[in-house]
């Protein structure tokens, strides 16, 4: 028996491709025998039962018992565990592997807790633990051949002996990387055979956020209750119309559009929609679909370090679920070039592309009211916009809604968005009013512990900016700015903030900043440690999803603060950071790309041109591929710049596919085919 290392599913020892997922297997294992991965794992063990089932009859305690494997088992799968081994009444599970998540620490605590919650008469004692392992790749869970082996699993072993009766005991990686979302109590370090050190270890007490929902800010929402009623209202209509829309929220930075979308989405979840997310990063960090992209992966479960092979096959068994129709192969490879997997194949013209997103969809919201967020897409390419407005026009008798966010800039450069599209609104985000921006001084203070002062002057300042109110009660209460006028701006006070930081803690941020909005722990040279302090000064964020498996995802809180931060950086040390962080990616990603576009700018940013042109033809050809003309164009140009003056056959080749693509990218527009109806307008913009 062997394992597929895609999805799990166990074949017979002959079999070359997954009967499952079609991942080829053969190669697979001869290829990757074993691999050190972060891995999560849990225990539980059956140690009794309640006072109450030890006086019943033995007969009854074995049908306490028996559905506890089931139950366990079923709760480990449900939130994308797999069960290794049984020792005795012991159950041992693995998060992250085969197949990793990004976030496997919390879905282990998670099911911990569950399956506590769950334990009625009988008496479990569970923990979980995080650390590198060796993970044979070709393992098969089932009978025993051993899918993990290192010191993370004897650690967790020995919690789960130290933990309380139907409590959760996890370890330090463990703890860190989920404090965000469960609330922990720390315990007695445990002392354990064969360890110098005792064991730091804390006891999971429950969870702070819905599954995939990260508690967006640190004290609840003030004010925004009539904008939130209107999406309220959107919502319902969606679902109860069946009828698609397009919104778009307002509003300058800082003010308030990613809280107020996620605690929407908080209120679409608890009505039964599905809510995913994608941010658009600046021009250069992202490919041409970049926030669509992104959604797709997460519906997939697809990694920007999955293989060429393994990511097309998740996309394809997604799109099967999701269509029910005979034409899921073609629909799927359609979305793999548009979103950039693969090199294989094209399509004759946009629309067939955009005919395919619009097909899985439907089909996603057709499955289940549908909710997809498109962050900041003031920088996002015009190709997704285009996308955006196909999808709101043509889109039909399915509850989907697009709820997209952009600062005004959006409207100069695209000054019809929006316009003549059947289901679109807008909500307009003001500045918060005076007392509301009291409040959420007073809070924050409350929250940092640290008495509140000059707050009429601070909300004064802010002019009801949230952000900037944030930011001025963080450097009150690190102790600056006691004196003297406040800083009249958000970038002078996040400024002296990194400045003030402690040497090791700057170091880390300024190269963070360097990788841009979102960055992965593996590429700094900072440990665990600094980032966690970093992330308790709400400078940065763990992302409750991760592009690269098995690497911890991270964002700047603010992209105003990474702004600052990069601008703070000597040149020479910007272009030498640029190259460790392009080297970084190299070795990360597989060839399926969303990061190639940031290869050409790394590379391009650390002074190696050569080495970018050539990551810039391929962000072109795949650009290209997936239609989007103007982007295609301009990475070709791009890309012109950095090969040699005498290698003239290449610039030849180069300067024709420019040509080429920019000519088409004229013509874009008019293959748009017009869209029809009344136009509904709520508080539009002026
Ligand atoms: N109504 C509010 N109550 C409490 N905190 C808020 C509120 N609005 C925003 N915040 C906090 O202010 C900060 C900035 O808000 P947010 O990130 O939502 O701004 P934004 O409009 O998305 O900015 P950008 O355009 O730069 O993305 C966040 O930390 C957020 O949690
Ligand atoms: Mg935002």
């Amino acid at each position: 028996m062997q394992a597929c290392p895609s999805c799990g599913r166990e074949n017979p020892p002959d079999a070359r491709f997954c009967n499952a997922c079609a991942t080829p297997l053969a190669d697979a294992a001869a290829a990757l025998p074993e691999e050190r991965k972060i891995v999560t794992v849990f225990f539980v063990d059956l140690v009794g039962f309640t006072a109450r089932a030890e006086r019943l009859d033995p007969e009854d305690v074995r049908a306490i018992q028996a559905p506890y494997f089931a139950q366990v088992r079923e709760a480990i799968e449900s939130f994308g565990g797999t069960v290794e081994k049984y020792i005795g009444d012991a159950v041992m599970a693995v998060f992250g592997a085969p197949v990793a998540h990004g976030d496997d620490p919390e879905r282990a605590v998670r099911a911990a807790l569950a399956i506590a919650g769950s334990a009625g008469e009988l008496e479990l004692r569970l923990a979980v633990n995080t650390g590198e392992a060796l993970v044979s790749v070709a393992a098969s869970p089932a009978h025993s051949e051993g899918l993990v082996s290192g010191d993370v699993v004897n650690t967790a072993a020995r919690l789960q002996t130290a933990a309380p009766v139907n409590g959760v005991l996890v370890g330090e990686e463990t703890y860190r990387a989920t404090r965000t979302t469960i609330e922990y109590e720390e315990v007695e370090p445990i002392v354990a055979k064969g360890k110098q050190a005792p064991v730091r270890a804390w006891r999971a007490l429950r969870a702070l956020a819905a599954p995939g929902e990260r508690a967006a800010g640190r004290v609840p929402m003030v004010g925004r209750s009539s904008e939130l009623a209107a999406l309220t209202g959107i919502w319902d209509r969606v679902v109860s119309e069946r009828r698609p829309q397009l919104v778009t929220l307002f509003g300058p930075g800082g003010i308030g559009k990613t809280r107020l979308s996620a605690e929407f989405a908080d209120v679409v979840a608890a009505r039964g929609g599905r809510v995913i997310r994608g941010r658009s990063l600046p021009y250069g960090e992202m490919t041409p679909y970049g926030s669509f992209a992104a959604q797709v992966k997460q519906l997939v479960g697809m990694f920007d370090t999955d293989a060429t092979e393994v990511a097309c096959a998740k996309l394809e068994r997604a799109v099967e679920a999701a269509l029910r129709a005979g034409d899921a192969r073609d629909v799927a490879a359609h979305l793999a070039m548009l979103i950039g997997v693969g090199r294989e194949g094209a399509a004759s013209d946009r629309q067939t592309l955009f005919y395919s997103a619009r097909r899985y969809v439907e089909g996603l919201a057709s499955e289940q009211p549908t909710m997809l967020v498109f962050e900041d897409i003031h920088v996002a390419a015009s190709s997704l916009l285009d996308l955006l407005e196909m999808l709101a026009s043509r889109v039909r008798d399915v509850p989907l809604l697009l709820l997209t966010q952009a600062r005004p800039e959006l409207l100069s450069s695209r000054p019809a968005w929006g316009g003549g599209l059947p289901a679109y609104s807008t909500v307009q985000l003001e500045p918060l009013a005076e007392p509301e921006a009291r409040e959420l001084a007073e809070r924050l203070f409350e929250t940092a512990g640290v008495e509140a002062r000059r707050i009429g002057e601070l909300a004064e300042t802010a002019e009801g900016n949230p952000l900037f109110v944030e930011e001025l009660v963080a450097s009150l209460a690190e102790g600056r700015s006691e004196q003297g006028e406040l800083p009249t701006s958000i970038r002078n006070i996040v400024a002296a903030r990194i400045d003030a930081l402690p040497g090791e803690e700057r170091e880390a941020l300024l190269d963070a900043a360097v990788f841009g909005k979102v960055f992965w722990s593996g590429g700094l040279r900072a440990g665990a440690e600094t980032l966690d302090t970093l992330e308790g000064r709400d400078l940065i964020r763990r992302d409750p999803v991760s592009r690269l498996g098995g690497q911890q995802q991270f964002a700047f809180k603010h992209q105003l603060i990474r702004e600052v931060a990069y601008a703070t950086l000597p040149r020479a040390r910007r272009r030498e950071r640029h190259e460790s962080i392009a080297l970084f990616l190299e070795e990360a990603v597989s060839e399926v790309g969303d990061v190639v576009p940031a290869l050409a700018h790394h590379w391009h940013e650390a002074g190696d041109d050569p080495r970018a042109a050539k990551y810039y033809v391929a962000a072109g050809d795949q650009a290209n591929r997936g239609w989007a003309k103007e982007q295609a164009a301009q990475y070709y140009q791009q890309a012109l710049a950095g090969i040699p003056e005498d290698d003239l056959e290449l610039r030849r080749e180069i300067a024709k596919r420019y040509a080429v693509a920019a000519q088409a990218s004229r013509h874009l527009p008019e293959m748009l085919a017009g869209r029809g109806g009344p136009r509904s307008v709520e508080n539009r913009p002026e």
